[in-house]
């Protein structure tokens, strides 16, 4: 007996549903000159957070993942300091809503992570935002913006930001309106 899935009509709903994925992907380049500017970005998508909202950022060792966190923070209306203590992966802050920071550059292995318990930030009405959301990509949710920053040179980053879910789209078109003065 073929299972549930083999049946026609639902093969098809699936086809539709992953065509209509595809088409809610939202994505935007942007140069940063500074770190002032990767903060204007921050505070740009910490202003148009919603309850629930996920930001994944990836990039390597001082690219400004950190420094894009405390933008969202002070767009969070907060007017704490993002800290990167040696031992602790997650720390929440308060602000017009939480916000969840989470680094999981220490994490090495899948019990860590299973430990962290990471569905329980996502769950959250914060906004949890991920430095190294790469070493959890089986454990992070479907809909969120993902950051990826890259060196350019010494004060350059390219910003590359993708949303997979409409529900990202104020926030892209916020940081899409900022101008950026080097
Ligand atoms: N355009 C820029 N955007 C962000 N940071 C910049 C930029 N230009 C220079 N910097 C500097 O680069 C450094 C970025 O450090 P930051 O801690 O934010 O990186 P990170 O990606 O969080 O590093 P880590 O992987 O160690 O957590 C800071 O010293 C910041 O001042
Ligand atoms: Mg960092």
């Amino acid at each position: 007996m073929g299972g549930a899935f083999r049946h026609p009509s639902q093969i098809h709903i699936a086809e539709l549903s992953n065509s209509l994925l595809k088409v809610q992907v939202i994505t935007l380049n942007i140069d940063s000159q500074s770190a002032e500017n990767t903060q204007a970005i921050g505070r740009a998508l910490g202003e148009s957070a919603q309850p629930g909202f996920v930001y994944l950022l990836s990039g390597e060792l001082g690219v400004g993942k950190t420094t894009l966190t405390q933008g969202i923070l002070n767009g969070l209306q907060s007017p704490e300091q993002v800290r990167s203590p040696t031992f602790v992966l997650a720390t929440e802050y308060s602000g017009c809503l939480p916000l969840y920071h989470i680094d999981l550059y220490r994490i090495d292995s899948e019990s860590e992570l299973l430990e962290l318990g990471l569905d329980e930030y996502f769950e959250g009405d914060g906004v949890s935002v991920v430095e190294w959301a790469d070493k959890a990509a089986d454990q992070l949710p479907d809909e969120h913006l993902s950051i990826r920053l890259e060196h350019f040179d010494e004060n350059s980053r390219l910003l590359h930001l993708r949303a997979t879910s409409s529900g990202y789209r104020d926030a892209m078109d916020a940081v899409r309106s900022i101008s950026l003065n080097a």
